[in-house]
């Protein structure tokens, strides 16, 4: 469905000098800076995919999209979606994709939110009958009828975002860019949301590509993610995979009935490990030893072993390293020093 080969986009902006001086200085001058943005990222989406696009600040992933929806022409390489491409054949595009950007609204923010989709299906061309259709489907997974006749402006954020959603998929796209779609929204709406678009993909089939920083949307939606730092792609593949790989840390935390019996332990010789691979952390409010350590060196029970040697343990929770953890890892020193 969607073919992305080699692209790049760099953004050339005139040099700033700092200070007043700087300022008149750059007036005059000619010299140019230029980001490169996006930096030669390939993939391949298929039909009725799910992928979570995500990275940091800053790392291209809307650039990447408005790239994907033909607001912007790549500085290099081609993407073709549908077999089509997407700068190049902007009307043809628009029949096939819906686009929901979360930080601001594409509906005309003083009409009623039905006049909207009424425009929405002329400009669209839906017939009568697919309209009556999809607007029966769409009320019943957003719940628009509640506020279908107020203006868009009186919508609360979570309206709105449930009015943009419905609005995108009008004309049933076969590809839903969706740029942050949950920012902001509390955690029911947040709910209502994210299985209105698992419901739209399972019934029509429809290709998601999703940006976020909510680790919630990327756990409840998307099978694949794609990773991009300072514009280059660093990672592809499913959510399962990146955690096997990338979340080897483990925590056991033990509740210890002698805590006194812990001062002189040396967990990490014990167990014949360095330091970082088993760190030791005691709370001493709830006499809690916890201990991190790299699942590929040890095992829960060798771990547990070594401490109920000096002190009886009187109850135990295991924690894996959750994707929060993964990504901020990854989002703070890329992916090749956490190789394995
Ligand atoms: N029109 C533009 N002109 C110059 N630089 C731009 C332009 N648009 C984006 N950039 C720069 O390109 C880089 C990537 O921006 P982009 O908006 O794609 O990031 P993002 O991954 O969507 O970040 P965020 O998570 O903050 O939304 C940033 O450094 C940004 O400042
Ligand atoms: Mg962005």
């Amino acid at each position: 469905m969607i073919e992305v080969k080699h692209i790049s986009k760099d953004f050339v902006s005139p040099k700033k000098y700092p200070g007043l001086k700087g300022a008149i200085k750059g007036l005059f001058s000619n010299e140019k800076v230029v980001k490169k943005a996006v930096d030669d990222i390939s993939f391949t989406i298929k039909d009725g995919e799910i992928v979570g696009y995500i990275g940091s600040n800053g790392a291209g992933k809307s650039t990447t999209i408005k790239m994907m929806t033909g607001i912007l022409a790549p500085t290099d390489g081609e993407c073709l979606v549908n077999s089509i491409n997407p700068s190049k054949q902007r009307k043809e595009n628009a029949q096939n994709i819906g686009v929901v950007f979360g930080q601001r609204t594409q509906l005309w923010w003083d009409l009623p939110l039905s006049e909207s989709f009424t425009i929405l299906k002329e400009i669209y061309n839906v017939s009568d009958e697919d309209y009556k259709e999809r607007m029966e489907f769409l009320n019943n997974v957003l719940e628009l009828s509640e506020f279908f006749d107020r203006p868009v402006r009186t919508l609360s954020l979570g309206q709105r975002m449930r009015a943009d959603l419905g609005a995108a998929l009008l004309h049933n796209p076969k590809v839903l860019y969706l740029d942050e779609p949950t920012i902001g929204l509390d955690l029911v709406v947040k709910d209502n949301i994210r299985k209105a678009i698992k419901e739209i993909n399972e019934k029509y089939q429809t290709t998601v590509i999703l940006t976020t920083h909510d680790i919630g949307d990327i756990e409840e939606l998307c099978s694949r993610i794609i990773i991009i730092d300072e514009g280059k792609k660093i990672y592809d593949g499913s959510l399962e995979a990146l955690k096997d790989t990338y979340g080897t840390k483990r925590k056991v935390s033990m509740e210890v009935k002698k805590p006194e019996k812990l001062k002189n332990l040396d967990l990490a010789g014990k167990l014949g490990v360095s330091l970082k691979d088993c760190e030791m952390e005691f709370d001493k409010e709830n006499n809690l030893l916890s201990v991190t350590f790299d699942k590929h060196k040890l095992q829960v029970p060798q771990v547990m072993n070594a401490v109920m040697d000096v002190t009886e343990v009187k109850d135990i929770q295991i924690q894996e390293t959750e994707l929060a953890e993964i990504v901020k890892e990854i989002y703070n020193h890329g992916l090749a020093d956490e190789a394995v």
